[in-house]
């Protein structure tokens, strides 16, 4: 199957729009199903050393709950995180940001571009980027710059996304079975179409030998892609984590 990027109805949608809600909470139970957020969990918790406050940024966060349910699976070993939720909607509401405040983590979201936030901040380099069910929505040219940027950014590097083999693509079309509305039944073709397969994302990371790349299927349906700074790469001051 070759990769083909086509627009998605929930991106199209307004917030607000009930079919957009509604997806929205479809899409809590298509994570579910393939159990992304262990896969985030267990990439994050695989890293040597413990730190006592780390800085993580999601991008393409959605509603904040996936993060939400990743930091569940990290606590108790991961304490005082602060996190930030990058989407270009501003749809994390104040039980979320409660949720995570109980987990004695701290969030913010920011309603952004991902382009424009991750060329634009001024904040230090973070421990960790992740994604979720968000690198397939862009072409290869797009997402070599968006990886470029992410590398200038962050420690490490994890992501989610569907993985993109004839298997996937039957089940997404199953999805009205768990009861999934129009909108997600048509994202989750088009997602499984623009989905990944094999070394994909690692031939379109920034390549300087400064990274340990691992790119591996992830459950049934899941794609996973952990980028890693290596111990001995040098980090620029201005870039230099704080934590
Ligand atoms: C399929 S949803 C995934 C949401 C979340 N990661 C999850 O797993 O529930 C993709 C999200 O990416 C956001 N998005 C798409 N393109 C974006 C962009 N260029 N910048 C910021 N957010 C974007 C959409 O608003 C949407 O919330």
């Amino acid at each position: 199957m070759n990769r083909c990027v086509e627009p998605e109805l929930l991106d199209e949608l307004p917030a607000q729009d009930p079919r957009a809600l509604r997806s929205r909470s479809d899409l809590r139970r298509v994570n579910a199903l393939m159990g992304n957020a262990g896969v985030i969990a267990r990439a994050l918790l695989d890293e040597p050393g413990v730190r006592s406050t780390r800085q993580l940024v999601d991008l393409g966060a959605g509603d904040g709950t996936f993060m939400l349910n990743v930091a569940k699976r990290l606590r108790p070993a991961w304490t005082n995180v602060e996190v930030t939720l990058v989407d270009r909607r501003d749809i994390v509401n104040a039980r979320t940001h409660r949720e995570f405040e109980t987990l004695t983590w701290s969030s913010r979201s920011v309603a952004a571009d991902v382009f424009d936030w991750l060329e634009h901040t001024t904040e230090q380099r973070v421990d960790w980027v992740i994604a979720n069910l968000f690198l397939h929505h862009f072409s290869d040219a797009a997402l070599g710059r968006l990886l470029q940027l992410v590398s200038g950014r962050a420690n490490g590097f994890a992501a989610c996304e569907p993985r993109r083999y004839p298997a996937a693509l039957r089940a997404s079309r199953w999805l009205w079975l768990l009861g999934c509305n129009q909108v997600t039944r048509h994202d989750a073709v088009a997602s499984v179409r623009a989905g990944f397969a094999g070394p994909e994302l690692s031939a379109l990371w920034p390549g300087n030998g400064d990274w340990q790349l691992c790119e591996e299927a992830a459950g049934l349906f899941s794609h996973r892609f952990v980028a890693r700074l290596r111990a001995s790469a040098p980090v620029t001051p201005a870039q230099a984590s704080h934590g």
